[in-house]
């Protein structure tokens, strides 16, 4: 696939309404190619947790005990929509006390999610990135086992693309670049 068609093509897949699988070799490979994206300091600020297919029920338990507790429908929503997955990625970014090296890691970790993204793209398989509100409750971040020195920045949804493709939401492309 030419990179600008994946870039093009690439879209959030949203839709889980059936039991999903991914090649999961594949998935890993895509992990490790897109550690090339750039970082400042060569600090490789990412660390990503891979749930895999049989640990997803699991995952979605221990979590939503947390993120909505006393809300049992809630719970089972999760659960019902987590488990049809064809695997999850916890994604963290290392924090940095300084405010220039902190900014530099996360703005590595977009880097290194687009890469992330596009490989899976081209490999077929889906992906969307969400970033509920409970990835700041302390219960969630400990259960999973994010460190202090971290962020929990989101999960990478992973699917098959035996599904509806959303239709892609038009960008702006000229208003936002002006001559200096
Ligand atoms: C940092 C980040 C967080 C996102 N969080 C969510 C989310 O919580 N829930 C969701 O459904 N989509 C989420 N998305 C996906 C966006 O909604 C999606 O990228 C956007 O609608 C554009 O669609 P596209 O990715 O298909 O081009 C997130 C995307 C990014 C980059």
């Amino acid at each position: 696939m030419e990179l600008r068609d994946a870039i093009s093509s690439r879209r959030s897949v949203k839709i889980f309404d059936h039991d999903m699988h991914i090649d999961d070799t594949a998935l890993y490979e895509a992990l490790k190619l897109s550690t090339d994206a750039p970082n400042h300091g060569m600090r490789e600020p990412w660390r990503i947790i891979h749930v895999s297919k049989d640990r997803l029920g699991d995952l979605s338990r221990t979590v939503s005990r947390y993120a909505f507790r006393n809300e049992p429908e809630k719970q089972q929503s999760h659960y019902d929509a987590v488990t049809k997955l064809g695997g999850l990625l916890v994604l963290i970014v290392k924090r940095d006390p300084r405010q220039k090296e902190n900014l530099e890691n996360h703005l590595a970790f977009g880097a290194y999610a687009q890469n992330l993204m596009l490989l899976l793209h081209e490999a077929g398989i889906g992906t969307c990135w969400k970033t509920p509100p409970y990835i700041f409750m302390p219960k969630v971040r400990k259960v999973i086992g994010v460190e202090d020195d971290e962020d929990l920045v989101g999960f990478l949804y992973l699917t098959d693309m035996d599904t509806k493709i959303p239709p892609k939401k038009p960008r702006h492309t000229e208003n936002f670049i002006s001559e200096y």
